[in-house]
């Protein structure tokens, strides 16, 4: 199959690549630069200006969309909220408004969705793919990149998958809650009582293949592992497996208030998020269950 990515030189996409390469697929990416990947076909666009080189989409046959600035990479300010959103949903029109005047439609369009679609901050509430979005910036975000991708509508089917923590060990979230606990001075984070859905990046991307291949696949499906864990319990089997002691007491939740102001919510807050249509809907079997087998896989 022919299929193309959108922002896939970024954690997940360069992972998916490998993945679909391996399996014998044609892979392309759509990117603002012009880095060099083997076996890959890199077109560009340029989002703000609406630019797309229009050959990146004839003879695809699955649409990957990837592309978003980084959520947690700088302070929220109005205008970064604004590149937030933008970013992941001016694609999204460009694609589908460039497919219609090209008279053509792709088997999927499968986005990249957050658990943030709930809310930053659920507490002890068990979420499944039924619970209601909720009403903080992260959430709204989410919902409106899930509404674009329902109204793809040069795709047979849409496809968003509601992402946990990615945990890998060449970026996102992990290396840098490793990085204090190499130095000797980690430990949890505000209470540490916030919950962490995760997902291994092994099994996002099979979860990716799978909804190439699945046709049976359709709208929103949260993709985590069937275990959360708590940051302090992630925090502890990390410094454990890396043979690091933890620094107390917990880093102060003013502190880290302080410093990123609301964005601090992406790691005081936490969600409980359970993988109801994966485990009930899918013949899906995770390589990762447990958080120390992850943990262990990749600090190896
Ligand atoms: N990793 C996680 O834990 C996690 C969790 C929940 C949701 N997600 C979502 O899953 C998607 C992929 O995640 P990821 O971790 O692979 O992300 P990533 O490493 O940050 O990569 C995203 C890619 O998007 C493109 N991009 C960055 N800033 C952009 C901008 N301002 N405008 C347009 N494109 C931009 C870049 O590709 P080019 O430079 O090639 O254009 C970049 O490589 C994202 O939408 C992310 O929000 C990820």
């Amino acid at each position: 199959m022919n299929i193309l990515i959108t922002g896939g030189t970024g954690l997940i996409g360069k992972h998916l690549t490998q993945l679909l390469l391996s399996k014998g697929h044609h892979v392309s990416l759509l990117s603002r630069k012009k880095e060099a990947t083997p076996n890959v076909k890199i077109y560009q666009w340029d989002i703000e200006k609406g630019i797309i080189d229009t050959d990146a989409l004839k003879n695809i046959d699955y649409i990957i969309h990837l592309a978003g600035a980084g959520i947690a990479d700088k302070r929220w300010t109005d205008k970064r909220k604004q590149e937030i959103i933008d970013s992941r949903i001016k694609p999204i029109k460009m694609l589908n408004q460039h497919l219609k005047e090209q008279k053509t439609r792709v088997k999927a369009f499968i986005s990249a969705s957050g658990i943030g679609f709930y809310g930053g901050d659920t507490g002890e509430t068990r979420l499944d793919e039924n619970s209601p979005a909720g009403d903080d910036f992260i959430a709204t975000c989410t919902k409106i990149w899930e509404e674009e991708t329902e109204k793809f509508t040069q795709a047979e089917r849409t496809v968003s998958l509601r992402t946990g923590i990615v945990l890998s060990d060449d970026g996102g979230a992990l290396p840098k809650l490793l990085q204090p606990i190499k130095l000797g001075i980690g430990s949890p984070l505000g209470s540490g009582k916030q919950w962490m859905s995760w997902i291994h990046i092994d099994d996002m991307c099979q979860l990716y293949l799978q909804a190439i291949e699945d046709f049976k696949m359709n709208g929103f499906y949260n993709a985590v592992a069937p275990a959360p864990v708590r940051n302090e319990e992630m925090t502890k089997i990390a410094a454990e497996i890396l043979k690091r002691p933890l620094w107390t007491p917990n880093v102060p939740a003013f502190l880290l208030k302080m410093l990123f102001g609301e964005l601090s919510v992406v790691v005081l807050g936490g969600n409980y998020v359970k993988n109801k249509r994966v485990s009930e809907e899918l013949s899906f079997s995770y390589k990762f269950t447990s958080v120390e087998t992850a943990l262990k896989n990749l600090l190896k």
